[in-house]
């Protein structure tokens, strides 16, 4: 699969686009339900949306907060901003402060999975709807509107089968996961080991956190070669392309070739992946789109009008290896 699309499924688009159906699955309040007109409420006061990004960890997060916050910006939306700097008690002290602050919906990219029921029972008592970005959180449907985001299981299974496809079935495998305990990693390592497992001759030998981020995708991949398995690893798959890019410097450091010696799959799609990959040194990368400021903020006006939405809105990716990279790097737009 070679394609790029920046859209949001077209069954989740005609949901978004229906008017004045039932709302029974929505959290919506009374305050949500006011029409808007924009940015603006009924009452032409400008609708302001608190969001608790995770932090600033990669490539992907950053083309992530510059979608929604030129999103909010184009649409005269007041967008309250918190970076959590990979904490999740700055993103659950955010949201308490989003809800003092009788902000108009709350959106949040969860960190990891687990604790985030009590915040989100505090919004609900509060009448704020809130809307997850990105990560799903281990609470209950009826806590948030709607999950904004990629399908990471979809994602894992992409990487693992290119990978099976191009290894003959045979490799031993490094693995670089994700934060420990967020949702993208817990999926997209779910999604790989059920393809491979599908191959008796592909095992993952080596497998840690690199934190999403590339100082640490390198420091792990350094320690992995050195490790008594080191020799071995013939493939990597790295949970995002930060990590990959990290591990790349690792393995040259090292004196192999990253691409030939050692075949590498990672995720996300991001500009540095392009490069690398048209560079020979990495393979393929699984695309994970960023860009989710158009859809979230549809969902905020949506909510806002008392429009239903869909308790899940899943974005469309597609899978890029070393022959589409050229021509396609210069479209890319993160
Ligand atoms: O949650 C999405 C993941 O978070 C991206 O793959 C990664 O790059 C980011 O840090």
């Amino acid at each position: 699969m070679n394609k790029s699309m920046w859209m949001i499924c077209p069954i989740a688009l005609a949901f978004l686009m229906l008017v004045g159906c039932d709302n029974s699955s929505s959290t919506s309040s009374s305050s949500a339900t006011q029409p808007t007109t924009g940015g603006t409420s009924s009452s032409g006061k400008k609708l302001t949306v608190g969001f608790a990004q995770t932090g600033a960890e990669s490539g992907w997060r950053t083309a992530n907060t510059d979608s929604i916050k030129s999103e909010a910006e184009k649409r005269g939306i007041e967008l309250k901003f918190a970076d959590a700097q990979q904490k999740q008690e700055n993103q659950v002290k955010a949201m308490r402060n989003f809800i003092a602050q009788k902000v108009d919906v709350i959106m949040v990219a969860p960190i990891v999975k687990t604790g985030w029921t009590p915040v989100f029972k505090e919004a609900k008592a509060a009448g704020i709807p809130v809307i997850v970005s990105d990560r799903r959180p281990d609470v209950t449907d009826d806590l948030y509107v709607t999950f904004i985001g990629s399908d990471f299981v979809e994602e894992g299974r992409r990487a693992g089968k290119w990978l099976a496809e191009n290894c003959d079935g045979k490799a031993q495998i490094a693995e670089l996961q994700g934060t420990v305990g967020a949702d993208p990693a817990i999926d997209r390592k779910k999604g790989f080991e059920e393809e491979i497992a599908k191959h008796p001759g592909m095992k993952i030998i080596k497998s840690q956190s690199g934190n999403f981020t590339r100082a640490e995708g390198k420091q792990v991949m350094e320690a992995f070669l050195k490790s008594p398995e080191g020799s071995q690893i013939t493939a990597l798959f790295a949970h995002n392309d930060d990590m990959a890019l990290g591990a790349i410097q690792a393995i040259e450091e090292a004196g192999k070739q990253p691409g030939k010696d050692i075949l590498i799959v990672s995720i996300d799609g991001v500009r540095g992946a392009f490069e690398a990959m048209s560079q020979g040194k990495l393979n393929c990368t699984v695309e994970c789109n960023p860009l989710l400021g158009p859809a979230l903020f549809d969902a905020v006006e949506a909510v806002r009008a008392g429009k239903p939405l869909p308790k899940r809105i899943v974005s469309e990716e597609g899978v890029f290896t070393q022959k589409e990279a050229a021509a396609a790097l210069p479209n890319r737009k993160y």
